[in-house]
This record gives structure tokens, C-alpha cells and sequence, in this order.
């Protein structure tokens, strides 16, 4: 008899439905103005109804002047105009509840747009009765009287994180850009008002939760100290000691699911960066204490990124990227807690790129080895737009000035070639050196890279995008002709096709890929990627425990021969899909005569075994 595993406890649609995340700006634009929008969404639900997407994650299309494309809100109760209207967004909800999928936005509550009428209020003079809903503080001074921040803190997007405002002689505080202001979540009114009007307003029209933007950073450590040196070059520092999980932050959460998230039957997926101890994530998705249903932790994302800055690429080895999986699937295991499996989201380069290779010969093996392991790990599968087909990070000819446009990377670039020059000066080499670094950092883990046009066919430059003669607001990927959604819907072994059977396959076993074990075998090995999925504890005495699955991945563009894995407990396991045409050929493992059998994996080949 299978031995139930713990976090097979409290099945839910959440857990099992995979998840698609939507970049409004870049997925289908319907009225040629170059812009996506949400009829176009509305065009598309069958294409991802079809594809096996169960819960549609549309990233922000409310009202904001689109500093950050959308996570500068300055109405939670308005549609941004191009994209359409409230009217829209109800049509949508309704085409996903009607064809039994679920709908979930962006909760972007952290900060809103200075161009938000709350702002505006608390701006406007230091009695206004809005002026506490954001986070004002007055100078420093140093010894020869220079007006200092109230802290050293850096934003994300390069610069200090605080503002001074002249009308009101105070700084205000904003983690991201000036133009997105930090609310104050010490102020029980503006909690309220929070609720009311970026969550109420939104699940009374029928959305089934919520992609909770920056989840960690609300409650900020009030005492406002300066963050440790780590770069002596600039003033400013990375402060998230400072502002990331702070001491009411669980309190918080509770309260948000007691006011609101509790009324309706709801998912929430929360955004947490900076926390890398499991028990610390273990409180936040705990299913007893209430907080969040799930989160996206950052280890899988934060690979190959610099420590002083994100844009500084560090080499990696396979070795941290299975440490990171094994330990994301594993942290739940004997608990309530829950997990996510996603490797792709609008902040990230394309996975395929990153993780594996882009290479003309290897880029759609690699596609499909990283669907299959995506497929068949535990927790809630997210996947990005664009993933299903396996777009690429745009080429290296790309410039930052006339081809990217977020203003991470942007200001990132700008502000690191500024301290190369006055840091470096005179050495004309050494700076060319760094701004190369840094381009080839942004080319890889730039977020323009995921906002790319969704590449749709090859009908025209926009790759079927858009219809404007001029084509869309960002640069169509050049390789649109050779990557499209029309040319793999014909191709019985493209991607897309793959990724269809794959999450066909993941329903069918859900015990075993959704709520199973995970165990990684030979964690050191630099080359290969082996783990095995079962419905019982590995290890266990009984024979025949369940049903179990060896998955054996090629994370290199070489053969590479792997040794069999000993698994007593399942006997013989038959292969059931393999990402080479020609691995469709039955093949049988049998893991109680093994250790020791061995098999050969081609380049970027990968394997699903399974138990019958
Ligand atoms: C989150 C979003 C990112 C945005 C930031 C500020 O990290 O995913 O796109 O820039 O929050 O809202
Ligand atoms: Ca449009």
C-alpha cells in the first residue's frame, strides 16, 4: 500500500492546476496599436486552454504611467486604457471560469505610482491626513552641512531609495524607482484601504487570487539604520537586511487572509526574495498558519547572478542548480507547506539560454529537456509565455540604448560604466573590459530577454504580434521565423507539442509528479542530472511501495554516460518519454539488478522512467 506522502495532504485545484504567467505588453496586441492587450488575451484562451493550462497569471494591466511596466499602479480599480477596460478584464475572467480555467492578477501593494491619488494626497503637505500612508523621513546632515539621505539604502533600480522633495523639504522612501513610492504598512488605514481597493475590488468580479508582488518587503525595520558596506565604491548599499521581512511582516499576511483572502476560495503566490533558510519560507506557506498558499523562491533565479550587483554574471556548475531544485522540492516534505516549480518569469533571461543552451543544434533538445524536468517535479508548475515554444534571449547585437528597455538593466548599465569611469579613469582597456562584462551580464540575465513579443507565426516582422506596419513597442526577436507558435503546432516533435504531452502526462500522474518524493542521486556530478519522483518514502522497507519515476537529464552538450540509480523498491521501470525522436523505442530499466547499469545520454538528451 502506498504510504501517503505529507504534503499529499489537502488536495486542491491550486496544487494541481499548472499555472501560465501573462506579460499583457508583450502576448497579442488585437487593435494594432503595437501594445498587447486584453482582447488579445481573450483571443488566446483556447490556444492556452489547449496547451493545458489550468490558471491564467496576467502580470499587471491596471492604470500606471508604465515606469515599470505596469508595477506603478495609480489606480488598482482601472484598466491602463491601451489595454482596455474593467469591462475587458470581466470578459476575461468569465472566457477562463467558463472553459473551468482559474484567473489570478499581480497584487502589487508594496509601493504604488507617484501618479496614485493616495500620493498625490501625501505629498501635498506634511498635515495632510494622507501623509502617513507612505514612508517620509527627514535628513541627515553631514559635517559640512551636505543634506544625506535618511539612509544608505540602494534601490533595485540602481540610485539611493529615497527622494527628496522639495515642496515638503522630507525624503520619501521607494525600493524601486522614484517614480513608485513605498505605502506605509505601519498605518492600519492604509491596510484597509489596500484591501479594499486592490483586492475586494478585483475578487468581487470573480478573480480566484493573487500573484503577491515583493511579499516580504512590507513591514520594513522601522528604526531606519544604514545597511553594511559591501561596495565601497557608491554611497549606496543593498539594504534588503533592512526592509525584507521584517518584524510584522507574518502578522501582516495573517491579517490580510482574516480581512480578506479567507472570504472567497482564493490562491495566493507570493514573491520572496532574500530568504533563503527553509524554515524561515516554511512560515509563510505553512498551510495551519495562514499566510500565503505559496511562494516563488529565488535560489533557482538567483543563479549566476553577482552579489554586489545583479548584472555582474558568475559562472555556475550543475552541481548548485540540482542542490537548489532538490532543496526547493524537498523543504516541504513532512509538513503542510507547499511548492512551486518555475524556472521563467518576466524578470529572468529565457531558461533555455541560461540553464542550458541556445545553440541552433541544441536550443530545442534543451527546450524539451527543461520542460521535462519542469513537468514532472512537485508543487504548482508556473511557466512563462514564450517558455512553451522555447524562446531564446535576444542576440548579442542588441544595444542597450536602442533595443532595451527596462529600466533595470538600463540604469544598471548606465550607473556602473559611470563608476568605471571615474574609478578607473585613464585606463581605457579596463573600462571597455567592464562595459563588456556588464553587456554580456545584461544579455543573459536581462528582463527584456522575457519581454520579447510573444512570437506567434511568420506572417509578418512582428512575428503575428501586432499588425502595425512599424511593428510593436519592443523589438521583435530575430529568430521569430524559426520559433513561432504556427510552425510548432504543425510539428508533431516541436516544443510545444512536447510541453502538451508533458502536462497531459503530469494530470495523469499527479500522485507521483505533483505530490511525490523527490530524491537527487550523485549531487556532485557537474554533467548530469538524475532524480527520482515516487508516491512512498525511498528507503522504506515495503516492496512494491508505488508507482515511481527515474528522470535522467544531460545538462551538457556531450554524450555523457550515467550510472543507474538503485531504487529496490519499484523493480522495472519502462521508458515513458524522451526528448530525442527516436528515444520514443521502448527500453526497460531495471534498477533491482542495478546499481551499476549504465546508459548514454546524447547532448542535452533527457529521460522519463516510469513504473507501470
Ligand atoms: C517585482 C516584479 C518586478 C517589479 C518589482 C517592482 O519584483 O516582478 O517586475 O519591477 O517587483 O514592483
Ligand atoms: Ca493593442
Amino acid at each position: 500500500m502506498a504510504t501517503p506522502t505529507s504534503s499529499s495532504s489537502g488536495r486542491t485545484w491550486w496544487k494541481e492546476g499548472t499555472a501560465y504567467q501573462i506579460y499583457p505588453a508583450s502576448f497579442k496586441d488585437s487593435n494594432g496599436d503595437g501594445l498587447g492587450d486584453i482582447a488579445g488575451i481573450l483571443s488566446k484562451v483556447d490556444y492556452l486552454k489547449e496547451l493545458g493550462v489550468d490558471i491564467l497569471w496576467v502580470s499587471p494591466m491596471f492604470e500606471s504611467p508604465q515606469i515599470d511596466m505596469g508595477y506603478d499602479i495609480s489606480n488598482y480599480e482601472a484598466v491602463h486604457a491601451p489595454y482596455g477596460t474593467v469591462e475587458d478584464m470581466q470578459a476575461l475572467i468569465d472566457a477562463c471560469h467558463k472553459r473551468g480555467m482559474k484567473i489570478i492578477l499581480d497584487l502589487v501593494i508594496n509601493h504604488t505610482s507617484a501618479e496614485h491619488a493616495w500620493f498625490k494626497e501625501s505629498r501635498s503637505s506634511r498635515d495632510n491626513p494622507k501623509r502617513d500612508w507612505y514612508i517620509w523621513k527627514p535628513p541627515r546632515y553631514a559635517e559640512d552641512g551636505t543634506r544625506l539621505p535618511p539612509t544608505n539604502w540602494r534601490s533595485y533600480f540602481s540610485g539611493s531609495t529615497w527622494e527628496w522633495d522639495e515642496h515638503t523639504q522630507e525624503y520619501y522612501l521607494h525600493l524601486f524607482a522614484k517614480e513608485m513610492p513605498d505605502l506605509n504598512w505601519e498605518n492600519e488605514e492604509t491596510r484597509q484601504a489596500i484591501y479594499d481597493s486592490a483586492m475586494r475590488f478585483w475578487l468581487e468580479r470573480g478573480v480566484d487570487g493573487f500573484r503577491i508582488d515583493c511579499v516580504n518587503m512590507y513591514s520594513k525595520r522601522v528604526g531606519f539604520l544604514d545597511a553594511p558596506i559591501v561596495d565601497a565604491a557608491v554611497f549606496e548599499q543593498p539594504a534588503w537586511s533592512e526592509y525584507a521581512n521584517g518584524p510584522r511582516m507574518h502578522e501582516f499576511l495573517r491579517e490580510m487572509n482574516q480581512a480578506v483572502l479567507d472570504k472567497y476560495d482564493t490562491v495566493t503566490v507570493g514573491e520572496l526574495p532574500h530568504t533563503p533558510d527553509p524554515r524561515h519560507v516554511l512560515r509563510y506557506v505553512g498551510a495551519n498558519d495562514k499566510q500565503l498558499s505559496m511562494v516563488f523562491q529565488f535560489d533557482i533565479v538567483d543563479i549566476g547572478q553577482g552579489a554586489s550587483g545583479k548584472y555582474r554574471f558568475q559562472d555556475w556548475k550543475l552541481p548548485q542548480f540540482k542542490a537548489t531544485v532538490a532543496k526547493w522540492q524537498q523543504f516541504i516534505e513532512g509538513t503542510d507547506g507547499w511548492t512551486t516549480a518555475f524556472c521563467e518569469n518576466h524578470d529572468q533571461g529565457r531558461s533555455v539560454s541560461r540553464f542550458a543552451s541556445d545553440a541552433p543544434e541544441h536550443r530545442e533538445h534543451s527546450a524539451k529537456m527543461l520542460a521535462l524536468m519542469l513537468s514532472t517535479l512537485t508543487g504548482t508548475l508556473f511557466i512563462y509565455q514564450g517558455q512553451e515554444i522555447g524562446m531564446i534571449n535576444v542576440p548579442k547585437e542588441w544595444t542597450i540604448d536602442q533595443d532595451y528597455q527596462d529600466i533595470e538593466s538600463v540604469n544598471f548599465y548606465h550607473a556602473a560604466i559611470k563608476v568605471a569611469r571615474e574609478t578607473m579613469a585613464g585606463n581605457r582597456q579596463a573600462i571597455q573590459d567592464e562595459t563588456d562584462y556588464i553587456r554580456r551580464s545584461i544579455q543573459i540575465l536581462g528582463r527584456d530577454n522575457a519581454r520579447t513579443p510573444m512570437q506567434w507565426d511568420d506572417s509578418n516582422k512582428s512575428a503575428g504580434f501586432t499588425d502595425r506596419p512599424e511593428g510593436g513597442w519592443m523589438r521583435t526577436h530575430d529568430l521569430y521565423p524559426e520559433i513561432n507558435v504556427a510552425k510548432q503546432i504543425d510539428e508533431p516533435d516541436s516544443v510545444l507539442n512536447f510541453w502538451k504531452s508533458m502536462l497531459r502526462l503530469r494530470k495523469l500522474n499527479k500522485d507521483l509528479f505533483v505530490y511525490g518524493n523527490f530524491h537527487l542521486y550523485e549531487p556532485d556530478n557537474e554533467n548530469t542530472f538524475i532524480f527520482a519522483k515516487t508516491t512512498f518514502p525511498v528507503g522504506g522497507t515495503t516492496a512494491s511501495a508505488g508507482q515511481a519515476a527515474v528522470v535522467m537529464l544531460n545538462f551538457t552538450g556531450k554524450d555523457q554516460t550515467v550510472t543507474l540509480p538503485s531504487l529496490d523498491e519499484v523493480g522495472a521501470l519502462r521508458l515513458q518519454v524522451g526528448n530525442y525522436v527516436d528515444s520514443a523505442a521502448s527500453e526497460e530499466l531495471d534498477l533491482v539488478a542495478g546499481p551499476g547499469q549504465q546508459r548514454t545520454l546524447r547532448p542535452w538528451e533527457g529521460r522519463l522512467y516510469m513504473s507501470s
